[in-house]
């Protein structure tokens, strides 16, 4: 994966707080689509790919068997998504200042990290493309796969409704394109 030495220890860092549930996996996902996005819209890369790389580390102070109560079809503690973007912000706060990053990126990447999934309107294209790329990994292979399983939906009644929701969900031209593309493809896989 092309990213820069600098964004790679970044990864190491947040590695250890990413194993659990199937943050890891989610998170290079969430990072491949991050590179994609950067390439056609306009993004920072030194905001955005930390901002994807340490978004979700909050989740590591949440015990395991309670975060599936916290997203998905029928949340019933959606205040454990505030948690874990708080908490994640102050890890990620932690992370970067050991590598003396710039305080001013640091800074806009804490501020994504604290609202990325429950604040509705984004704050920049930085915090459009972490949006975007982190709902890409529904509509990619293995994140459909594994969704699949955890929210225990019919394969085909999900494709419907991730087919439905792309033009309300995704905030960038790209993402959009991204989503639709992926769908096709997700269409044709193998159940
Ligand atoms: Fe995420």
């Amino acid at each position: 994966m092309a990213i820069k030495p600098v964004h790679q220890k970044i990864f190491e860092k947040a590695k250890p707080f990413l194993r659990t549930r199937k943050n890891l996996i989610h998170t290079r996902i969430a990072l491949r689509y991050a590179l994609k996005l950067l390439k056609s819209e306009k993004g920072e890369e030194g905001v955005v790919i930390p901002a994807i790389i340490l978004h979700d580390v909050g989740w590591k102070v949440i015990p395991e068997h309670l975060h599936l109560t916290a997203f998905g079809p029928n949340p019933s503690n959606p205040k454990l998504t505030k948690v874990h973007e708080l908490e994640g912000a102050k890890i990620a706060k932690a992370i970067l200042e050991k590598i003396h990053y710039p305080p001013k990126k640091l800074k806009e990447i804490c501020q994504i990290i604290r609202g990325h999934d429950s604040r509705g309107r984004p704050l920049s294209w930085n915090d459009r493309i972490v949006k975007d790329s982190d709902k890409l990994w529904r509509y990619s292979r293995r994140g459909m796969a594994i969704d699949l399983g955890r929210f225990q939906i019919p394969r085909r009644e999900y494709l419907v409704f991730l087919e439905a929701i792309i033009d309300h969900w995704f905030l960038t031209p790209t993402g959009k394109e991204i989503a639709r593309k992926e769908i096709l493809l997700r269409k044709k896989d193998r159940p």
